[in-house]
Order: structure tokens, then C-alpha cells, then sequence
């Protein structure tokens, strides 16, 4: 059975009380009145509630509507008040409905017949507004969730931005590190081997060549930290043409405390062949060819540690420079091969620090090329680089 409606009725005139009481009994049980006739029954009745509307006249004795309003607003917020009014307080009336009222009903023996379809009309109403607010409620608090995630979310990201930035100045520094090291090996190994063969002094033309390439990698190194400063301050690298059997032909000299003196105090011999008939030259940046093949022919001696043979070849292939560099080496398992480029991989443990195609792989970048590995295990390696003949506009 559907529950009856519960109203708490307000009016001290017994007549009206009774009008009103019968007119909801025309509803067959419909509604359960609760009746009070002064303020304090009213006050009594309210403490016992709870009810689904407050029915009130506007003139009780002693007391206002709007107090009856006021206390069932403090106490029961969520119950619609009604409120009946004699003809001509119409006015009145409104100024209830403006403080909070739900409806007011004028006392005619017409209107008070058809109250319980206004108590209806008022609960369904008061029903639809409930879920209104109650809707609206919860997409605010959706909201405010959703914002908090997207607060979260961009926190988040700020953090990750950051690690990632922190993550490519350490590879960066890794990598100038790395290279800054090489040239400084060159050099080094320049200088020791003048000290080990103190005749060299006497013999004019190899001191000349020798100096030659101990100041080819200072200004590699100078190049190096040039290009940390570019970075920062967001300028273009220069190129320039760049005859690459030349560059290749320097960085073997550059190589040679690695990969002969070195390589002949371990015992092994190794070959390198440079070969590259008439290729037009390129633009580029010289010292970064160097640096990139530089990288390539030390990583070639470390993969040969009983000796072998490099050969650097250079050819037109269409639009592009191609240099191969190719070693009779160890190779690489597949692994190795797909991972070889990234930033910090090496197979060598503490001796390699695995900046060193990284590096090779940026330079490649920078000069709009690509870079090609193939390899396999026992059979030796082949570095495949494309570099454009012409820049169609300089990168960084
Ligand atoms: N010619 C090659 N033959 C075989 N393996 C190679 C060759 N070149 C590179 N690799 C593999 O790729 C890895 C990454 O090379 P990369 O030059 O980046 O670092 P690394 O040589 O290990 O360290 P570093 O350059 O600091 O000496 C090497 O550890 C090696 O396993
Ligand atoms: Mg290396």
C-alpha cells in the first residue's frame, strides 16, 4: 500500500480545521493530518514529525506565518511549507513565497476542496527540485573531482617534463663529455708519441703534420663546447663543404694512439683503408664528421681484440653522401644491434660509457641524415651513414 501523505496542519479556527480535514478525507486515506491550533501544539507536533508538507493558515493567534515558516525551515529545511490565506492577503502570500514558501492556497470553500491537488502539485514539484539539486550536487562534486585529477594529472606531467629535461642535460653532458674525451686522447697521444720518439724532433715536415693534428682536435674540443653554448643560446650550426675522404682520412690520424699504438702494445694489428673516390663534398659541420667517425672507428678497435681490418668507403648514393664504416670484428647480437643507438648502452661495463653512438646518432640527426646498423655475431659490423649532399636548411 502506497504510504499516505503526512501533513502537519496550523490553524486555530475549528471551522476551516474542519473544512480542510474534510476535504482530505474525500481522498480515502491519501493523506495522515496531523492538526495543531496553536504554537506551541504546533511546536509539539513539529518535534514529532517527521512530515512530508506544513499546511498553515497566516493568522494564528499570537503568531505569524512566517514564524511557523521560519521554525519549519530551521527544523525540517527539506519539508515544503503551504500556506492558506484569507481572500485579499494575496500580497502577503507572495511576501511568503519569496522567504521560502512552496505555495500558498486562498481560504474559499473552492480552493480548499481542491487542496489536496495542490499539496500534490507542491510534492511533486518540491520532488523534481530535490532531484534537480541533488543532480546538480553531484556534477558539482564530479567536477571538483574531475578538476582535482586534472590538477593531478598536470602536476604530473610538469614533474615528468622536468625529469626528462634533467634526463637529457645529464646526455647531453654525458655525451660532451664523452667526445670532449676523445679529442683530448688524440692530442695526448700526439704528445706522447714526440716524447717516445724524441728524433721526430729533427724531422720538420712529420713535427709540422703532427702539430697539424693536435690542433685539428683542440679545435674539435673547442667545436664540442661551441655547441653546448649554440644549444643554450639557440643558435645555428654553420655548415660548410666537407670533403669526406679528407674528414675520414683525419680522424684515422686522429685515432692512430688507439688504434695502432694501443692496439700494437696488445699485440694486435689493425688495418684501416679509406676509400672515397669522388664524392661531391658535403655541407656539415667538419668537426662533427670527424667527431661521428671518430666514434665509429674506436668503437670498430674495441670490437677487435685479436686485430682486423676497417674500411671506411664513401660513395654518391642519389642525393646523398653514404659512408660505410666496416669492421671484421665481433659483431653484435640482435639485441645489442637494435639497442646500440640509445643513450647509456654498453656492453663494455665500466669502460664504455655508451655515449658514444648516441652522440654519432645526433650528429647524424642534425645533419638530416640516417644512420644503419648492420651487424651479426662473428661476422663483423657495418655502420651505413647517409648524409645529404646539399643542406636544404641548417639544423641545430
Ligand atoms: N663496431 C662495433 N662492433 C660491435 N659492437 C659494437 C660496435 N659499435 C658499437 N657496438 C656495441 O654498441 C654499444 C654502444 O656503443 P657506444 O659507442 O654507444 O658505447 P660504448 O662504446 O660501449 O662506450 P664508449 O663509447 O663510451 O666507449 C657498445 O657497447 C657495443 O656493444
Ligand atoms: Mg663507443
Amino acid at each position: 500500500m502506497v504510504k499516505p501523505v503526512r501533513i502537519l496542519y496550523v490553524d486555530d479556527s475549528v471551522l476551516d480545521r474542519e473544512l480542510v480535514r474534510d476535504a482530505f478525507e474525500q481522498e480515502g486515506g491519501r493523506f495522515a493530518i496531523t492538526e495543531a491550533s496553536s504554537w506551541s501544539e504546533f511546536n509539539a507536533c513539529l518535534a514529532e514529525g517527521p512530515y512530508d508538507v506544513v499546511l498553515t493558515d497566516f493568522n494564528i493567534r499570537g503568531v505569524e506565518g512566517i514564524q511557523i515558516l521560519d521554525q519549519v525551515k530551521s527544523k525540517m529545511p527539506d519539508v515544503p511549507v503551504v500556506i492558506i490565506t484569507g481572500t485579499g492577503s494575496e500580497q502577503v502570500a507572495a511576501e511568503t513565497m519569496r522567504r521560502g514558501a512552496a505555495d500558498y492556497v486562498i481560504k474559499s470553500t473552492r480552493h480548499i476542496r481542491r487542496l489536496p491537488f495542490a499539496i500534490d502539485a507542491v510534492l511533486t514539484r518540491h520532488r523534481l527540485q530535490e532531484q534537480e539539486r541533488k543532480a546538480v550536487e553531484s556534477l558539482r562534486e564530479s567536477n571538483t573531482r574531475l578538476e582535482k585529477a586534472l590538477e593531478e594529472v598536470s602536476q604530473m606531467q610538469k614533474r615528468l617534463i622536468r625529469k626528462e629535461r634533467l634526463n637529457a642535460l645529464g646526455q647531453m653532458a654525458s655525451g660532451v663529455v664523452h667526445d670532449f674525451n676523445s679529442s683530448l686522447m688524440c692530442i695526448i697521444g700526439a704528445c706522447e708519441c714526440v716524447i717516445s720518439n724524441p728524433c721526430m724532433l729533427d724531422k720538420k715536415d712529420e713535427m709540422m703534420s703532427l702539430t697539424k693534428l693536435i690542433l685539428s682536435s683542440a679545435r674539435d674540443a673547442e667545436n664540442i663546447v661551441q655547441r653546448l653554448r649554440k644549444l643554450h643560446t639557440n643558435e645555428d650550426t654553420s655548415f660548410s663543404p666537407v670533403i669526406v675522404e679528407q674528414a675520414a682520412k683525419e680522424a684515422v690520424e686522429m685515432t692512430e694512439h688507439k688504434w695502432k699504438k694501443q692496439a700494437a702494445s696488445e699485440g694486435k694489428k689493425i688495418d684501416i683503408e679509406v676509400s672515397a673516390p669522388k664524392i661531391p663534398s658535403i655541407m656539415a659541420d667538419e668537426s662533427q664528421i670527424r667527431e661521428l667517425l671518430i666514434n665509429l672507428i674506436n668503437n670498430a678497435v674495441d670490437a677487435m681484440p685479436k686485430g682486423g681490418a676497417i674500411k671506411i668507403q664513401g660513395q654518391q648514393d642519389g642525393k646523398w653522401a653514404m659512408i660505410k664504416v666496416i669492421d671484421n670484428g665481433e659483431g653484435m647480437t640482435e639485441e645489442v644491434r637494435q639497442h646500440c643507438l640509445e643513450a647509456f648502452f654498453s656492453t663494455k661495463g665500466k669502460k664504455g660509457t655508451g655515449m658514444g653512438l648516441a652522440m654519432a646518432d645526433g650528429i647524424v640527426i642534425r645533419h638530416g641524415g640516417t644512420i644503419e646498423v648492420q651487424s651479426e655475431r662473428g661476422k663483423g659490423t657495418t655502420f651505413v651513414i647517409r648524409l645529404p649532399l646539399e643542406q636544404p636548411a641548417a639544423r641545430k
